[in-house]
């Protein structure tokens, strides 16, 4: 198989348990099931938006992926190799380990305040013999200019710059050690919208020019699908829906999907009264989930089998698929409450300032080249999925085929495919 077909990052059943500490003789008393079987690929110069609500469980699956913490169970593979498997080779380790990166949130507290930025920049990069250090100045100054700092910056340090530069220094850290897979942990949350403008911008281009692959956590889904290839919605630890972030923002099938579609505010006075199911309650313990399906709690088409029954992941394929788009469709065309697109609409629009706001965008025509070629390899993927969709389970096909739409809920899947019989025999 050629390299490029191959995901750069595959994630198979993926948890993370930390054990709950009891009682007067301190013993385990329980587990927080932080990630319960978690499966997704990023495929080279893709990225994969990760969102969910707080503690479902992103930046646990992050914090693994760039191996500041061992699975409990589940395998991570990066270009095609175990990564537990290389932990006997402490040398491969280290070389595979420089590879994989991470921009946090906080940038403030992932900077060392008592060491100024040549220092910062400088220190991984000696100690991975990525530079000397004679060349290792030249290289900080290259890392500022891709940032957009000023060279001028080298002797300050990071309480001396604003929140938005303090990420730029986060994102020069990070790709100091010339990686290939960065995990940005909600890398713009902290920061005012213009400013995320800014930093979103500065991620994809800095992703077109060194082919970077990224995975990238965020709450909002007007900057995740901003910056996305594929989405994955998270809730208590497990992927609920997953695909193309078209697809998904378009077509979510998934209620808690559609629940956080419907929660993007619209700056129009005249959707003042705009019907939104907004979620209800709490997202749940993730040390005691709920059983059967973790939403049903919350979730508004609940059945008593959701309750019991833990729902499989299923490919939103064929006839649903288009069931659904032909059902947007028409919702459009009549001006129907079309909530969540519209919604989608909205965001959308709101994000286009900034897209102006970049010399990039100039070549994002170029870009839609390998766009094409990438949906063309979708399709070819798809195929392959139906070919020998009998001997994989869900999440092996998701695992596999990063833009298949899946979904975890059958429920609504199914409900949906039939409604669309009854009516296609009525009209
Ligand atoms: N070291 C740890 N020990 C015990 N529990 C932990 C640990 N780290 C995370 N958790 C728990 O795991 C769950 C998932 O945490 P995580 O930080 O991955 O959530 P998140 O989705 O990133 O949330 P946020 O959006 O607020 O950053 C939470 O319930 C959290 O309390
Ligand atoms: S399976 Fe679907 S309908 Fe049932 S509770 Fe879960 S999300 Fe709701
Ligand atoms: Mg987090």
């Amino acid at each position: 198989m050629e390299k490029e077909n191959i995901p750069l990052i595959r994630v198979e059943n993926l948890k993370k348990y930390y054990p709950v500490k009891g009682g007067i003789i301190t013993h385990t008393t329980g587990y927080v099931k932080a990630v319960d079987g978690v499966s997704f690929s990023v495929m080279r110069g893709q990225t994969l938006g990760l969102v969910g609500e707080s503690g479902c469980g992103k930046s646990t699956i992050g914090r693994q992926l760039v191996g500041l913490e061992t699975p409990t169970e589940g395998k991570i593979y990066y270009d095609g190799v175990d990564l537990a498997a290389l932990q006997k080779d402490r040398k491969q380790m280290r070389e595979v380990r420089t590879r994989l990166q991470m921009i946090f949130q906080d940038p403030y507290s992932s900077l060392n305040p008592r060491k100024h930025i040549y220092e910062i920049l400088a220190q991984p990069m000696l100690y991975h013999q990525i530079a000397r250090r004679d060349t290792v100045e030249k290289e900080i100054l290259r890392l500022l200019d891709m940032v957009g700092l000023p060279r001028t910056v080298l002797g300050r340090y990071p309480h001396e710059f604003s929140g938005g530069q303090r990420q730029r220094i986060g994102i020069a850290k990070a790709l100091s050690l010339n990686p290939e897979f960065i995990v940005c942990d909600e890398p713009v949350s902290a920061l005012d919208v213009s400013i995320q403008a800014q930093i979103l911008n500065l991620l994809k281009e800095l992703q077109k020019e060194l082919g970077l692959t990224l995975l990238f956590v965020g709450h909002g889904l007007g900057a995740v699908n901003y910056v996305s290839d594929q989405i994955a919605v998270m809730y208590l630890g497990k992927i609920v829906e997953y695909g193309d972030a078209k697809d998904i923002f378009h077509h979510p099938v998934h209620p808690y999907t559609q629940a956080l579609l419907e929660a993007v505010p619209i700056p129009d006075p005249t959707e003042k009264g705009r019907e939104r199911s907004l979620l209800q309650g709490e997202i749940g313990s993730s040390t005691c989930p709920p059983e059967g399906c973790r939403f049903h709690p919350r979730c508004p088409h609940a059945t008593a089998q959701c309750r019991q029954e833990i729902p499989e992941m299923q490919e939103v394929n064929g006839t649903v698929g288009k069931a659904l788009e032909a059902d947007a469709e028409s919702r459009r065309a009549q001006g129907r409450n079309a909530g969540s697109v519209k919604a989608w609409e909205a965001d959308t629009e709101s994000v286009k300032p900034w897209e102006a706001d970049t010399e990039s965008m100039k070549t994002r025509e170029a870009d839609t080249g390998s766009g094409k070629a990438w949906e063309a390899d979708t399709g070819s993927g798809r195929m392959r999925a139906a070919e020998i969709g009998d001997r994989m389970t869900g999440d092996q096909e998701q695992a596999e085929n990063p833009g298949v739409h899946m979904t975890a809920c059958p429920v609504v899947l199914n409900g949906q495919a039939e409604a669309r019989k009854l009516w296609g025999n009525i009209f």
